[in-house]
């Protein structure tokens, strides 16, 4: 898992190395790629890998949706360590984007990442068509925007030092995170054009994506500043509102294997298939960054 998880980062992180360079040179491109490139993970492209084998898809393609959607999330996450946001320093085991360039660049750079994914995939060369590119563009949008990361953002910081109920924290970690890991399930559906299984991987996405949350939020409870490559025991100084902070600790682990079960009921008619997904999903609880 950890061998194709490098790949994977490796063949994004060429990509938009690539797409970069077929661009104007702007001042912005050095803050741009500081925050996109070195260092993350590239989970949500993992994830789309994943799937794609379910529906029997070609890798390049795949590597191209991921490519737009790391550059949304490495936006998210610029935007995230503001001083008026998160005001973290530390991100991906360097100075944060605003501490590198300062706080204006970081929001330009931020700002640019998130409209070069819709560049990525309207893209004349990228292979689909006109309307499966609409569509993907279309979904994700509605997945980042007030319905989604920046919605959820805004409930994650108005929640903060307030006793709000479950349902809630849970609906907030779903639109920041979920819905991203929605997108990156349901695009593979959407470019083999089996719209049959549109609802079941919004579903399977969300899950994962609030999953993929919870296990950040134990990271920051227990996990270590140097493996993280961030800084943890954040959340509770803060007061955000987590399932730790309402379930405690104990509670929360046991939550997220529960949940972990019920994504991989809803996994089994896919049989072997879906074993690299299922995989990733393993590695989501387990990993320590
Ligand atoms: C961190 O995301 C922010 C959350 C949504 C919890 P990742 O853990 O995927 O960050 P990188 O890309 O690997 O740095
Ligand atoms: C961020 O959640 C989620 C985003 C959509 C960016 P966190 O604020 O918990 O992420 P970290 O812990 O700073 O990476
Ligand atoms: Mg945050
Ligand atoms: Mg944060
Ligand atoms: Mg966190």
């Amino acid at each position: 898992m950890k061998k194709k998880l490098n790949k994977i980062a490796k063949d994004i992180n060429l990509f938009l190395l690539k797409f970069l360079s077929k661009q104007k040179r702007t001042d912005l491109i050095k803050s741009m790629k500081y925050g996109l490139l070195p260092g993350g993970k590239k989970i949500r492209s993992k994830l789309i890998i994943d799937v794609g084998k379910i529906f029997n898809l070609r890798y390049h393609n795949l590597i191209q949706i991921g490519a737009a959607v790391e550059c949304i999330h490495a936006y998210s996450l610029i935007h995230d360590d503001l001083p008026c946001m998160d005001n973290d320093s530390l991100r991906r085991g360097k100075l944060s984007t605003h501490k590198k360039f300062g706080e204006s660049t970081a929001i330009l750079a931020g700002n640019s990442l998130l409209t070069i994914a819709f560049e990525i995939l309207s893209e004349k060369k990228f292979k689909l068509d006109d309307k499966t590119k609409i569509k993907l563009i279309n979904l994700i949008s509605e997945c980042s925007g007030h319905s989604g990361i920046a919605g959820g953002q805004y409930s994650d910081l108005s929640f903060e030092r307030k006793k709000i109920p479950l349902k809630k924290v849970i609906e907030m970690q779903i639109k920041k995170t979920g819905k991203l890991f929605s997108f990156c399930c349901m695009a593979p559906a959407i470019i083999s054009k089996k719209y049959k299984y549109l609802k079941k991987f919004n579903k399977i996405g969300s899950d994962i994506g609030l999953l993929f949350q919870i296990a950040d939020d134990l990271l920051d409870y227990s996990g270590n500043t140097k493996k993280a490559g961030k800084k943890t025991k954040k959340d509770l100084k803060k007061g955000k509102a987590t399932l730790i902070s309402l379930l405690g600790y104990k509670n929360t682990i046991k939550y997220s294997n529960n949940l972990k079960s019920k994504i991989f009921k809803n996994l089994y008619v896919f049989g072997k298939k879906g074993t690299d997904l299922k995989g990733t999903i393993n590695y989501i609880l387990e990993r320590s960054k």
